[in-house]
């Protein structure tokens, strides 16, 4: 049984494999109706249960598009509408769904829901984003690095703003994949030792935007509250030095790349002419949440 709840539970190897799988099955559907079955039609008959406990556009409507594109079809669920909304436990509610449908993805506020949800099903889990890490959106963000033409081991991936479940996800696969990630994170905002020590000595935290930027090929950043956080002006206040602007990307290496998992508040982490500039991948970023969930799809069911 293949879960992907982390990055490290497909390895280095199953990665490599998933991006190589990823990058050309888009090649081979280009300018394809999206709602046409890919010619193979690998996962025909298979059914993914999709249950959401926080908001979602693009981890929603892609995982929905890639087990189509596969040739199955999808069940979306929020949450609140289940009876898992009304205390239901997570174990109970892995069982049943496991008796309908033949691969869960699950986002939820609280890690230890897609654990529990992975030890109890008999279907393959993925995690669709926790309060801990968000490895699928990590993997469409390192299709789009090797589509811009970057080569992932000796890369330097600066992170900048709020040390939170995005950066986590990609500490792990600098570690997994062999590049740096150099986060700048104001005080009481930075990433954990634990999310720290998955990028197996690559990652590290410095003091100010400069040092993280200076010489980055990849200059990523992220909301700086996230979903379940509460508004507060003082971590607004705090953050606001780590705004990615044109000047600060003008200390990265000349030709670097910028990466925002989305949704943006533009104006608070990043300003307008940097997301919307030439050095800008967000919108190839965000459809690459389809291809490369076709990929861990197909990874979840042996095929990779
Ligand atoms: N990046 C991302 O996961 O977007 P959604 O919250 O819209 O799914
Ligand atoms: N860090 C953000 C990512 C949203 C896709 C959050 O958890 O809300």
């Amino acid at each position: 049984m293949r879960h992907f709840l982390d990055l490290s539970d497909a390895g280095a190897a199953g990665i490599q494999a998933m991006l190589d799988d990823a990058i050309a099955r888009k090649q081979a559907r280009a300018g394809w109706p999206k709602g046409k079955v890919d010619a193979d039609a690998p996962l025909s008959g298979r059914v993914l249960a999709m249950v959401f406990e926080k908001n979602s556009t693009r981890t929603r409507v892609s995982f929905d598009m890639a087990i189509r594109q596969l040739g199955g079809t999808s069940i979306v669920m929020d949450a609140g509408s289940m009876q898992l909304g009304r205390g239901e436990s997570i174990a109970d509610t892995a069982r049943i769904l496991s008796g309908y449908v033949d691969a869960i993805m699950i986002r939820t506020d609280d890690h230890q829901k897609v654990v529990d949800m992975a030890r109890y099903a008999s279907v393959p889990v993925i995690n669709g984003l926790t309060d801990a890490s968000h490895p699928c959106q990590i993997m469409a963000d390192l299709e789009t690095i090797l589509e811009a033409g970057f080569a992932l081991p000796g890369l330097k991936v600066a992170w900048l703003g709020d040390g939170n479940n995005v950066l986590a996800s990609i500490m792990e696969a600098g570690g997994l994949m062999g590049f740096d990630v150099v986060a700048a994170c104001p005080q009481g905002y930075q990433p954990s030792d634990a999310d720290v020590a998955r990028g197996k000595g690559r990652a590290t935290v410095v003091g100010t935007p400069q040092e993280a930027v200076e010489g980055a090929d990849i200059v990523v950043t992220d909301t700086w509250i996230s979903m379940g956080q509460a508004h507060a002006e003082t971590k607004l206040a705090a953050m606001m030095p780590f705004q990615v602007t044109e000047a600060l990307m003008g200390v990265a290496k000349p030709g670097a790349r910028f990466l925002h998992c989305l949704p943006a508040h533009r104006g608070e982490e990043v300003v307008d002419e940097v997301i919307d500039g030439p050095q800008s991948l967000i919108w190839q970023e965000a459809e690459n949440r389809l291809h490369a969930q076709k990929a861990v799809l197909r990874w979840c069911f042996g095929q990779i």
